[in-house]
């Protein structure tokens, strides 16, 4: 049995993190860390060493001054897989005991969403540079206390939407919407179709708890319940564990439309959607409309669903003089008027991730904040949250965009 504290709310939860972001600024004050040169080594310890943890792991160790050397797994199977491509790194089940070690600069956190709001607060307060994996939180009230963690331990915290650091999408802002190609944008649509991931049937080798998978330290916050293999295998379908499609993979495209047309703070939501081809216990809805509000007469529009038929995703903004479409495999341009010809740009062939991991390291080297600064990610988890919870409460939601706070009915 773990002896991580469990609160057993969700109420008891935000405590929970208020505690460790009082942690953070006093572990801060006693932390050691030196400040990295641009030429020293950089020591990174891996939490969660599920698909996304080991492939950006890879990543990062294209760079040869990056040398993995912490591991960090609930479930030991993933820690020795994680191992095989990081034979000196020492491994453990307990995040605690790695931003224990004194000798690791950073960390990169790819545990489910459940788990980032604390992980990141006490990375931080222990002096690491975090590169979190989107979305930044589970919950709307956490993404501020993550960012004060950030600020006051003055460490790099970037958070996973590698579209930000995408050559094409960089170069669609500026020649494309910053040349003003675009006019006035009115309406930015967004859609991300049969998304496999939310589909993950556990194996045989799950259906009973292996002794190595520590199941209340993979519950951490969380309310106790019996161990599930889906809930371990395919956390993303129940939302105590993540956003469904909305924190998944919104999260992504408003990001892009908050990079390409400034503006990040909705003021009002709404959403409509349900549990309706999937009906296998899962409380994430496979079909989801989201429609947000921003001031300055724009909307924002988010479908997803997992129905069989439809594949496919996207980003459009559409504007007075002419229409954007990007997605990762490049950009095309449709200017306003018969006649008038497409632009279609096609992306590099080089995963954006790899430039989105030299941004951190640069920045964790630098000072400078990275491209996906935790106030950006917390900002774009917040405009999912929004559609989930007006999907969640039925109702429109307004936002404050000054003190973002939602608005009392
Ligand atoms: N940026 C992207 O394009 C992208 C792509 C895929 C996934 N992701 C994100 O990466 C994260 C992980 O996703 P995944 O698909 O790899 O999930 P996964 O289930 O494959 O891996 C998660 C791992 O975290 C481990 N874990 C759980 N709690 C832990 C804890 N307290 N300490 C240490 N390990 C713990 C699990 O045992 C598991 O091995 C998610 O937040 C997801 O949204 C981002």
């Amino acid at each position: 049995m773990s002896t991580h504290p469990t609160p057993p709310s969700k109420v008891s939860r935000r405590r929970f993190l208020r505690g460790a972001a009082g942690a953070a600024a006093a572990l801060t004050a006693a932390s050691h860390q030196k400040a990295l040169g641009a030429a020293d080594r950089f020591r990174l310890g891996l939490i969660g060493c599920g698909s996304r943890g080991q492939h950006v792991m890879g990543l990062f160790q294209l760079d040869p001054s990056v040398e993995v050397a912490g591991l960090c797994d609930v479930f030991e199977e993933r820690v020795l897989a994680a191992k095989a491509k990081a034979p000196g790194a020492g491994g453990c089940s307990d995040h605690r005991r790695l931003l224990d070690r004194q000798d690791l600069d950073g960390v990169l956190i790819a545990t489910p969403d459940h788990w980032h709001a604390a992980i990141c607060i006490e990375a931080l307060g222990a002096g690491k540079h975090v590169y979190v994996e989107k979305p930044l939180t589970l919950e709307i009230e956490e993404g501020p206390e993550i960012a004060k963690a950030a600020r006051i331990a003055n460490r790099a915290c970037q958070v996973g939407m590698q579209q930000r650091s995408g050559k094409h999408y960089l170069e669609a802002k500026r020649e494309i919407v910053g040349a003003g190609k675009l006019g006035k944008v009115t309406l930015a649509r967004t859609w991300w179709h049969g998304n496999t991931y939310h589909l993950r049937r556990a194996p045989e080798s799950l259906q009973r708890k292996p002794s190595t998978l520590d199941w209340a330290r993979f519950l951490g916050p969380l309310k106790w319940r019996e161990y599930d293999p889906q809930q371990y295998f395919n956390w993303r379908a129940y939302l105590d564990f993540g956003g469904g499609q909305v924190t998944d993979l919104f999260t992504h495209w408003i990001d892009v439309v908050h990079m390409m047309l400034g503006q990040e703070i909705p003021v009002s939501a709404v959403a409509a959607g349900g549990v309706y081809h999937y009906k296998d216990g899962r409380t994430a809805p496979d079909t989801i409309n989201v429609l947000l509000e921003y001031p300055g007469e724009l909307t924002a529009t988010f479908e997803a669903t997992l129905a069989p038929g439809i594949q496919g995703e996207g980003v459009e903004l559409c504007g007075t003089e002419g229409r954007l479409y990007i997605d990762r495999r490049g950009y095309e341009y449709h200017p306003a008027g018969r006649g008038a010809k497409p632009v279609a740009v096609k992306a590099e062939d080089r995963e954006m991730t790899i430039d989105h991991v030299q941004d951190f390291l640069d920045c964790a080297r630098t000072g400078r904040l990275p491209r996906g600064d935790v106030l950006v990610g917390h900002r774009s988890a917040q405009a999912s949250h929004l559609g989930n919870l007006a999907y969640l409460e039925k109702r429109r939601l307004k936002f404050d965009p000054v003190r973002e706070e939602i608005l009392p009915l």
